[in-house]
């Protein structure tokens, strides 16, 4: 399988695949116009070495770019953001993650969160 064609998601559960898939850790709720902590990291410990490592990680809100994390075989692929939920006039909206191994392609992952 070629994982450098397309963006990759969990499909049936693999070690493999949970090695690879950028899972979000949020609340399920949130206040509108109000700060929340996002962390990112991977179900199972990706090996962080020379030559097989997690280059970065980016996060968007639906299609909107937030932020990017540039990593190096000297970091865990873990990290947390403090994010700005959207305005009172929303109800929910969409996290979306992107990670990618130097090996392995790019790892798409997606949370909902309800605005209270
Ligand atoms: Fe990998």
């Amino acid at each position: 399988m070629n994982y450098f064609c397309g963006i990759n998601r969990m499909k049936e559960g693999t070690d493999f695949e949970k090695k690879h898939t950028p899972f979000i850790e949020c609340p399920d709720v949130v206040k509108g116009d109000e700060y929340f902590e996002v962390k990112i990291t991977t179900g199972i410990p990706h090996p962080m070495e020379d030559g097989h490592f997690i280059q970065w990680i980016e996060l968007f809100m639906s299609n909107i770019y937030l932020a990017r994390v540039d990593l190096t075989q000297f970091m865990k692929p873990e990290v947390k953001l403090v994010v700005k939920a959207p305005s009172k006039g929303h109800d929910k909206f969409t996290l979306r993650v992107l990670m990618r191994c130097n090996l392995h392609g790019i790892w798409e992952y997606e949370k909902e969160v309800k605005i209270e």
